[in-house]
């Protein structure tokens, strides 16, 4: 019997040429002030900021622009929002990638209040439940990895040594509406590409197979493996400013998104927060130098444990799809997986966890905060430490 409960979808727009609907979507919202939360500096350098700034303002809209060019912390939220909640922002819009859309989600939720973010980030704060009152959020995507656009959480950072990367989350926190245009994300460079198509495929991968996933969450899944498998590579290469390519790469982001929010992740996103919290590295960066290694674990311990288990018949339909061969050969697809992603490791050049200061000793700290949770498989701490070895 199949039983589940899926989140709300927001509306989307996707398409080239789709963010000329932005003053249309924020009017829906009775939107007059516009708060517009971007990036350090691309959407600046490529001129399209200011060509939303004046769309929205030829539309008769006031626009406060901040920009954002690091992931968000309490500090940041907070001081945004004492900044803007006297100027009666109508409706809050991100322009940017996942730390920009995190970013505005998080200030369109706290604008309505005069507490700081703290309070309700889970883990960290006193544990105050959010009310859900937020402003309108409308939320644009420029690259194409954390699916955020499509999530009802915003993860907040405090890198250092007692760092953390946790989640202010509500129902009410999903967009209210969603542009990706596939015309905003040529000019996003290859390595942030590269980082966030593995994540994307990471992000895919690992609610599809979950052992509680729903049959809606691995079509959706499916359906973004399509679209990523061929887009991938071309998009960090010869085709980066194809549309058609970047816009293969942002379905599989959004599709990534609504299947993480729904039957959650495996152990490289349980292995992601820590890291990601201890020490200066992108979320993409990491997702991408342990998506081979982890599944090269997670394979061989299903093997070793559980030899009947459905994640592996999943594993090779990945791994039939990624090498495009139409046969099922079972376990030869399996490795056909592994070979690929460490394939793609080695052309994308993704860093190793050295190269942001990570090192042997480091490892058991992050091993006491991994998370195991709907990966296919319980890892052990030794498989689990093993496959960070592999990455160092
Ligand atoms: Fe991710």
């Amino acid at each position: 019997m199949w039983s589940f409960d899926y989140a709300r979808i927001p509306p989307i727009s996707f398409g080239a040429g789709k963010l000329t609907r932005l003053p249309q979507l924020v009017r829906q919202f009775r939107g007059q002030v516009v708060l517009l939360v971007t990036g350090g500096t691309s959407l600046q350098r490529s001129g399209k900021l200011a060509w939303v700034k004046n769309l929205l303002e030829q539309s008769g809209m006031t626009v406060h622009h901040v920009a954002c060019d690091a992931e968000p912390t309490v500090t940041l939220i907070d001081g945004v929002v004492t900044s803007y909640r006297t100027l009666s922002v109508d409706v809050v819009i991100s322009i940017g990638g996942g730390s920009v859309v995190d970013a505005g989600k998080a200030i369109s939720a706290m604008l309505p209040h005069d507490n700081s973010i703290i309070d309700h980030l889970e883990g960290v704060g006193r544990g105050v439940a959010h009310s859900g009152v937020k402003k309108p959020f409308i939320a644009v995507p420029t690259t194409s990895g954390t699916g955020s656009e499509v999530t009802k959480n915003a993860v907040i950072s405090e890198v250092g040594v007692a760092g953390y990367k946790k989640s202010i989350r509500h129902d009410n926190f999903i967009a209210d509406g969603v542009i990706v245009d596939g015309e905003l994300l040529t000019s996003c460079p290859r390595d942030v590409t590269a980082a966030c198509a593995m994540d994307a495929f990471t992000q895919l991968l690992e609610p599809f197979l979950s052992p509680t996933v729903s049959p809606l969450t691995e079509a959706i899944a499916w359906s973004g493996l399509e679209a990523l498998k061929d887009s991938l590579l071309p998009a960090c290469g010869t085709a980066a400013a194809d549309v058609t390519v970047r816009e293969r790469l942002a379905y599989a982001s959004l599709l990534s998104g609504i299947a993480l929010a729904n039957d959650g992740l495996g152990i490289v996103h349980g292995l992601a927060s820590p890291i990601g919290g201890f020490f200066p590295i992108p979320h993409g960066v990491v997702c991408a130098t342990l998506v081979a290694s982890s599944v090269r674990a997670n394979l061989r311990a299903l093997r070793q444990r559980a030899p009947t288990s459905p994640a592996l018949k999943k594993l090779a339909r990945v791994g039939a799809l990624v090498v495009d061969s139409s046969e099922r050969r079972g376990d030869d697809s399996c490795d056909a997986l592994v070979d690929t992603l460490d394939q793609w490791t080695t052309i994308l050049q993704v860093p190793k966890l050295s190269q942001y200061g990570i090192n042997d000793h480091d490892l058991e700290k992050i091993l006491d905060l991994a998370e195991n949770r709907n990966n296919p498989i319980e890892l052990t701490r030794a498989e689990i430490r093993s496959l960070l070895e592999e990455r160092l």
